[in-house]
Order: structure tokens, then C-alpha cells, then sequence
């Protein structure tokens, strides 16, 4: 069976123990730390920006895994490459040159991701699936975590497991949102490498980060 990942997200965290929480997490099997970067815009919610995850850096060795709710998006890629970023992922609808963004996150040697909202199709990033890192799955409308997972976006996943083999590529499906310990198993047999999860790994089981990570990733 292959090795699924597991991103916590820190939205769901205490925000007045951001990197006590971050270094938790890392000791409780996390493989990574999803940061969810929200403007009041894009979607109707505000979280954090570039000073705050640079000062989250120091307490984990971890990669940090960005997802840019933003819009415009490209003016401020190298803000969050700057502020410690590893993966950048961003929505297409939100730049106006979806390959010039690629490139830009390319240039500053950081791993690429593209996002899609529920109803957002997957042809819009079909030209890019042999220059991209991963791919996010949005099964929740973005902005709030704790939401309903919307089961009808598990055949984009199947449909991109399939695009993946049928052209040799190497991109890896991540899902974000609603994703709990039933969700999870149907989302990893669709084809996905990594889940986002935020309120099942930071409220389930009275908090035990370790136990829920490791139900999630069926360890
Ligand atoms: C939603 C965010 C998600 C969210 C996931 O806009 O992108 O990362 O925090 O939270 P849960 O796991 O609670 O659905
Ligand atoms: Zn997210």
C-alpha cells in the first residue's frame, strides 16, 4: 500500500500557540504543515501572512505547505518563498497567467501547487500537470474549516489518478477539507497521497494528535 501523507492544518490550531502547536505536530507524525493564508477577498475569511509564518519557521524542521487564498496572487509569491514557504499553492482564478505564477514559484526553487475549488473543472489545469508538484483538491468551499465534505469531487480525484498514470506523471493529489476518518479512506482509495486535515487531527479523541494522525494515515 502506499505511504499516505498527512498535512495537518494549522487553522484549526490555538492561534496564541501557533509554533508550540507547529512542534506538537511534528512530533505527533505530521509530515508537513499546511498554512492557510486567507484575505477577507478571495474568500471570506482572514488568517495570517508572510511575518507570522516566518516566525513559525524556527519551530519546526518540517516543510510548510502554503495554500494562498489570495487574489492577486503573484505579487506576493515571493513574500511567502521569503517568509519560508516550501510548497506554494495558489488557485488559478486568481492570477492572470497561470504559467508565468508556475514559473515564478519554480524560479525561487520552491515546490508548486494548484488548487481547484469544488466546481472548478479540471481541464483548467490540465496543461500543467507535467509542471506542477501537486495538485489540491478542494472538497470543502475554501475559507472555514470545520465544513462539510462535498463527496462529488472524489471523481476529479479518480479522473486525475488516471490522467497521473495514463501520461507518466508525477504529481501528487492532495485533498483539503471535511476530511475526517471515514472521508479519508474514501479520498485515499480515489488515489489521493495527501490529506489536510484541521479539525478531526486537532479535535478528535480529546486531541491526540498522534493517535489521529495515525488513524488518517491507516498506520
Ligand atoms: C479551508 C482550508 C482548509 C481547512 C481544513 O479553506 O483550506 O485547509 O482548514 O479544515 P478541516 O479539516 O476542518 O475541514
Ligand atoms: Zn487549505
Amino acid at each position: 500500500m502506499k505511504k499516505i501523507q498527512i498535512s495537518p492544518s494549522i487553522l484549526s490550531a490555538d492561534f496564541s500557540q501557533l509554533g508550540e502547536d507547529i512542534k506538537r505536530l511534528e512530533k505527533s507524525g505530521a509530515d508537513m504543515i499546511h498554512v492557510d493564508v486567507m484575505d477577507g477577498h478571495f474568500v471570506p475569511n482572514l488568517t495570517i501572512g508572510p511575518p507570522v509564518i516566518k516566525s513559525l519557521r524556527k519551530y519546526t524542521s518540517l516543510p510548510f505547505d502554503v495554500h494562498l487564498m489570495i487574489d492577486p496572487v503573484h505579487k506576493y509569491i515571493k513574500d511567502y518563498s521569503d517568509a519560508g514557504a516550501d510548497i506554494i499553492t495558489f488557485h488559478p482564478e486568481a492570477t492572470k497567467n497561470t504559467q508565468e505564477t508556475i514559473n515564478l514559484i519554480n524560479s525561487l526553487s520552491k515546490k508548486v501547487g494548484i488548487s481547484l475549488n469544488p466546481d472548478t473543472e479540471i481541464n483548467i489545469a490540465e496543461e500543467y500537470l507535467d509542471k506542477i508538484d501537486l495538485i489540491l483538491i478542494m472538497s470543502v468551499y475554501p475559507g472555514f474549516g470545520g465544513q462539510k465534505f462535498i463527496n462529488r469531487v472524489i471523481k476529479k480525484i479518480v479522473e486525475l489518478d488516471k490522467i497521473r498514470s495514463q501520461r507518466k506523471l508525477n504529481f501528487k493529489i492532495e485533498i483539503d477539507g471535511g476530511i475526517n476518518f471515514e472521508t479519508s479512506k474514501i479520498a485515499i482509495d480515489a488515489g489521493v497521497d495527501i490529506l489536510v486535515s484541521g479539525t478531526t487531527v486537532f479535535k478528535e479523541n480529546n486531541g491526540d494528535l498522534k493517535k489521529n494522525i495515525k488513524i488518517l494515515k491507516q498506520i
